[in-house]
């Protein structure tokens, strides 16, 4: 019985390994001439997130040659770098690196720079004192969009003395983050009168964002501003907004300022509930698959390129601009 048992588990065992099994087998190499694309992404957090993942898979495509690799790290820096030793492993043509976080990259691209994979950091940044590390950066000026969104608050509340700031932050150490805060904080630098009453994160998701809505509400019921780092937890706030019953937007009250301008961000902002939107894209398919043409072309990138933004306030907003989004 036992020499059964060891013979059936041997069985197993080699059947596994014949399908597929070896994991890191070279995926350049064996890939039909298609060019191998190991994509990490951050998660599936926001609608942001989600339309950045579509752009990425229909920019990729066999039938444009390509064969993408993508892992979703389910925000998660830990799965992100286990998914480039494995890219590298693998013997991909390019990485591409949607950065969860800014810091903690650098021995994982000096794998990759030794094994001879130029990497292409999309969307956020990461911090490094060797650029060398990667090829081209495309993304968002995050700070950018903050100081965006500061100067709306600057002209619309010219007139209040004090201006009492909720500040919902995105997930703590990534880019988008960091840039969004940082220009709140030059406002406030400049403008004696606003005040941060209280800050917390709420990780670009809605469920989070409508949780920690409900906390400053309990804790502040005269709040002037929401500065919300996406438009999930925008829509999360909107939620804890209606269930306690208090007016914001149009109606008065407490005014959203919120990022991303998706679709249901933007349908918001249509309807009064959002107050300004700031536009942060997603669609860099394109931009990757342009990066690596040139590459292939032995030519240089540009190292960093940064995307045209807009920005939409509750009073000029159009029916014609919301339905024009694609995401
Ligand atoms: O890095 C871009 C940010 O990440 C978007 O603002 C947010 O919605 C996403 O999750």
């Amino acid at each position: 019985m036992k020499k059964w048992t060891t013979l059936l588990v041997l069985l197993v065992l080699v059947s596994c390994s014949g399908s597929g099994g070896d994991r890191d087998e070279p995926e350049a190499e064996n890939a039909d001439g298609l060019i191998v694309v190991g994509f990490s992404q951050v998660g599936a957090e926001s609608d942001w997130r989600r339309a950045n993942t579509r752009s990425m898979r229909e920019t990729f495509t066999k039938e444009k040659g390509y064969k993408l690799i993508l892992k979703d790290a389910q925000q998660k820096q830990e799965a992100q770098i286990a998914a480039l030793r494995e890219f590298i492993r693998k013997k991909v043509h390019y990485i591409v690196l949607a950065p969860v976080t800014e810091q903690g990259w650098d021995p994982v691209l000096q794998e990759a720079k030794s094994a001879g994979i130029p990497v292409i950091i999309m969307d956020r940044m990461i911090r490094t004192a060797d650029p060398s590390l990667f090829s081209s950066w495309v993304g968002s000026d995050f700070r950018k969009e903050g100081g965006t969104a500061v100067d709306w608050m600057e002209k619309t509340f010219r007139e209040k003395d004090v201006l009492r700031i909720a500040h919902m932050t995105g997930n703590l150490g990534s880019s988008a983050q960091i840039g969004r805060t940082e220009g709140l904080q030059e406002g406030v630098d400049r403008n004696v009168g606003w005040k941060i009453l209280v800050r917390d994160s709420g990780d670009f998701t809605q469920v989070k964002g409508k949780e920690v809505m409900e906390r400053f509400l309990s804790e502040y019921r005269e709040i002037d501003v929401l500065y919300c780092e996406n438009d999930d937890m925008a829509l999360g706030a909107i939620q804890a907004l209606r269930e306690a019953h208090l007016p914001f937007g149009s109606a008065g009250g407490l005014k959203i300022v919120s990022f991303d301008a998706t679709r249901a961000g933007l349908e918001q902002t249509l309807a009064g509930n959002i107050a300004f939107n700031v536009e942060c894209n997603p669609l860099h398919g394109p931009r990757v698959e342009n990066i690596i043409r040139q590459l292939r072309a032995g030519r240089t990138p540009s190292k960093i390129a940064y995307v045209e933004e807009a920005a939409f306030s509750a009073a000029g907003i159009t029916r014609e601009e919301v339905d024009a989004r694609a995401y």
